[in-house]
């Protein structure tokens, strides 16, 4: 149980810690687990006498890294818009099915008119689905209610997902997604009359870890999402940003210029927003579901992001139009296919610079003092969890030390 100790041994680490070893990894490793958190780690034949009396935990061999953080999702939603995917295929673009009435539009009507239980019973099917493969740490945004009513529902939804499942869970605010048909060409009246008391109300209500939106020719200009960061701004809320997915508006940059925690997409980027992420420490969320769905063209910048050293993470950004995707593993092949991230990047952003991008430092390593929420695989290398396509090596996930 959470408050006895236990060692772990018969393994090997990717600690993802840094250090020379590619992935941080440790041969032959042993970890020691006390109240939740990572108390030892190291080669097993260092282990401390101090941790004898604690439980032995063989894992025959098997790879552990940490829990796999999935830092972008929309998983709280209603219906799905597998018609919108056949109308692309018959030749539709997503702009004008956005413009045609459809896209995100159309899983607004959708939430608004789902129960509390239906939009939770959803939620918790794709939660699970993430969960099996590893996930011990998942983002939800709201951003299909653009009302003040459903945009705080879908945040109590989000944080029920946590009281019903084994997973940490972080709220993203995203009211700033979609103008709602009632404010149709009134963009700045809905920023104002709802967007900005709704995230009041929700900030006031606790539901808030984090302030997202989404900056595009059809959605909202760099001042319009200025407005909104302001307001985070004073209330103490770290922002992140849907930007540059479609087109280069400056996006990352003003997320950059507010100190956010991530820009995410970022397809559209240039050098000069990279640096811009880099001074600020601003995380590059890839999210190679949305490129692959709308067989997207444009690559984000990998090699400017090496080379200014901005961490890159990878996410799912599950929604029901641009990236139906339950799946991290699949991401992380796809950020090594699709992008030629190596499949270390790609662990790495799984773990701990998908952390960062949700402003956690108590998890994303296998390290002294992180919490204790971990994954092992019945793989032999760390590349095989990047490598195969549709296969889940997951034996099983620990999380507070209770496994
Ligand atoms: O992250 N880019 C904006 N929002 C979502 C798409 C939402 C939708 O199409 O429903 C995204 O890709
Ligand atoms: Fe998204």
């Amino acid at each position: 149980m959470a408050n006895s100790g236990q060692v772990l041994i018969d393994l090997q680490a990717a600690t993802m810690a840094g250090g020379d070893a590619p992935y941080g990894l440790i041969e032959d490793a042993a970890i020691a687990l006390r109240d939740g958190h990572i108390v030892w780690v190291g080669p097993q034949s260092d282990l401390p006498g101090r941790f004898n009396g604690f439980d032995q935990v063989s894992l025959d061999g098997r790879l552990i890294t940490p829990g796999l953080t999935d830092c972008h999702t929309h998983i709280v939603h209603g219906g799905d818009r597998a018609v919108e995917f056949e109308m692309r295929l018959n030749g539709a673009s997503y702009q004008e099915v956005a413009r045609a009435g459809g896209g995100i539009v159309s899983t607004v009507t959708a939430t608004r008119n789902a129960t509390d239980d239906d939009l939770l019973a959803n939620a918790l099917t794709r939660a699970d689905v993430l969960i099996g493969e590893g996930v011990t740490t998942l983002e939800i945004k709201s951003g299909y209610g653009l009302d003040v009513d459903t945009e705080l529902r879908m945040l109590r939804v989000a944080r029920a997902v946590a009281a019903k499942r084994p997973v940490r869970v972080r709220t993203s605010f995203l009211g700033a997604h979609a103008t709602p048909p009632e404010y149709k060409g009134r963009d700045d009246a809905y920023i104002d009359e709802v967007c900005i008391p709704a995230l009041r109300a929700a900030h006031a209500e606790g539901l808030v870890d984090a302030v997202d939106g989404f900056c595009e020719g059809i959605a909202f200009s760099p001042d319009q999402i200025a407005r909104v960061f302001d307001v985070a701004k004073e209330l103490g809320l770290p922002m992140k940003l849907h930007a540059e997915q479609l087109s280069n508006l400056g996006g990352a940059k003003l997320a950059a210029s507010y100190g956010a925690l991530s820009a995410d997409h970022v397809e559209y980027l240039d050098e000069d927003g990279a640096e811009a992420m880099a001074d600020a420490g601003t995380v590059a969320v890839i999210l190679p579901g949305a490129f692959y769905t709308l067989r997207e063209t444009q690559a984000p910048p990998v090699d400017a992001f090496r080379n200014h050293d901005v961490p890159m993470a990878l996410a799912t950004d599950c929604n029901p139009g641009s990236s139906p995707l339950t799946s991290l593993l699949l991401t992380m092949n796809m950020g090594c296919t699709l992008f030629r991230m190596t499949p270390e990047e790609a662990l790495r952003g799984v773990t701990v610079n998908a952390a960062r991008a949700l402003g956690l430092t108590d998890v994303g390593t296998i390290t002294e003092g992180q919490r204790a929420e971990l994954a092992v695989w019945d793989v032999e290398h760390p590349a095989e969890l990047s490598y195969r396509i549709g296969f889940n090596p997951l034996h099983t996930r620990i999380v507070g030390a209770t496994q």
